[in-house]
């Protein structure tokens, strides 16, 4: 058994870090990395890595391709053949090369406000047009989902040349069903918008919620899609940059491998060694029990809201481990992200990162031991007790 209540510490490192970049006193729940080191496996590949002591370079290769492939069909049974896997150096890096790949500066790349901010930069470095397709927020007491607009989703995404589609959703934990992944999918089609299905959480399932990938939906959507997955998230690895854009459609993935040879992109060989491990299997039982973990912990953080803060609207996440908290109703002034920081000394992500949706909003980091969540909602709870 992993016990993830003991975390290294990461306050004395040289580079910035999620502990380091606001400085001393402030409790990092901002960036999407986890408190936790790696599984055993990996680490121990790693650490078998560096006693060879060469650090050549390595490309990816055939068995990791498989591996990748293995994985999809373990998960899903969803075949895919391993030439249809590219590795990336992560997958910012991914969805930018599919842009630069398939945008013009007339048909840009459609996305589902409020949403991971660096969906937002696509724009700048590909230079073409992005189109804000809003999610629609409604409460229930204090706790908040969202929906899709079918209506304005098909008048806004005709205009795109890709849907840049984030499942499950960050900031909002939502997992997008196959009913409504079909019905995106066959509007997508019918205006010939292409899909990149950024899928990184995909394997950070709360309770016993199940995933589907988009491409797996039909054989049909599948010839539409660059799907990206990574263990990055899953195993905790971010730092080694490594991720997978898995591209059946042949006509799709030459553009793609196009792009990233003409960019000079390769991925680290300690990434590339980390992705096989995590994707073996052999990390599994530490994932179910991360999963499990993270799961209380997002009960933990619901059930605080609801009894210590009021008039604080949360959303229930079904994956990853980030909550979205809403302080619109409540006497915080201003961005709660700079409330949070300067009276709780708690480093949030700031909501309008994600999108103007985002205002009066925070995105909070549970990927942590349970003590440290609770600190960081008490400092908050008291920040908020405190205004007067
Ligand atoms: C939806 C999503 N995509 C991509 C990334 C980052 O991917 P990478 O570090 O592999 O570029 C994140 C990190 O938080 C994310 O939440």
């Amino acid at each position: 058994m992993t016990n993830f209540n003991i975390v290294p510490d990461r306050s004395k490192n040289f580079n910035l870090t999620k502990w380091t970049w606001y400085g001393k006193g402030i409790l990092p729940m901002w960036v999407a990395d986890m408190d936790f080191p790696a599984p055993k496996p990996i680490l121990d590949d790693l650490r078998t890595a560096l006693d060879h002591g060469v650090l050549g370079y390595e490309i990816p290769g055939k068995v990791l391709q498989e591996t990748v492939a293995a994985r999809m069909e373990h998960l899903y049974k969803w075949k895919v053949a391993p030439e249809s896997v590219v590795a990336a150096p992560g997958i910012v890096s991914g969805f930018t090369i599919a842009a630069r790949a398939f945008c013009t500066p007339k048909r840009g790349v459609a996305i589902q406000t409020p949403v991971y901010n660096e969906f937002h930069e696509v724009k700048e470095n590909v230079d073409t047009p992005q189109i804000d397709i809003p999610l629609v927020k409604s409460v229930k007491g204090n706790i908040i989902s969202y929906e899709i607009d079918w209506d304005l989703f098909e008048r806004r995404v005709k205009k795109a040349g890709i849907f840049l589609l984030c499942n499950p959703h960050n900031p909002l934990g939502i997992i997008f069903s196959r009913r409504e992944l079909t019905r995106m999918a066959e509007i997508c089609i019918k205006h010939k918008v292409m899909i990149v299905s950024d899928e990184i959480h995909s394997e950070l399932l709360l309770d016993d919620n199940k995933f589907t990938p988009m491409a797996r939906i039909s054989r049909e959507i599948e010839k539409h899609v660059v799907t990206l997955v990574a263990p990055s998230k899953t195993f905790n690895v971010p730092g080694l940059f490594c991720g997978f854009a898995i591209i059946p459609n042949k006509d799709l993935r030459e553009p793609f491998e196009k792009e990233m040879h003409h960019l000079r992109l390769h991925v680290a060989s300690m990434g590339l060694h980390a992705a096989r491990t995590a994707f073996s299997g052999k990390c599994d039982g530490w994932l179910a029990e991360l999963n499990r973990y993270l799961t209380a912990n997002r009960d933990f953080l619901v059930d605080y809201v609801t009894r210590y803060m009021p008039g604080v609207c949360t959303t229930i996440p079904d994956a990853t481990y980030l909550g979205w908290l809403d302080f619109t109703q409540t006497s915080i002034d201003g961005s709660p992200f700079e409330f949070f920081k300067e009276k709780a000394k708690v480093a949030l992500s700031e909501g309008k990162i994600f999108g103007k949706e985002g205002a009066g909003h925070v995105r909070i980091n549970f990927g942590t031991t349970r003590a440290l969540l609770k600190e960081g909602l008490e400092r908050m709870r008291k920040a908020m007790e405190n205004i007067s």
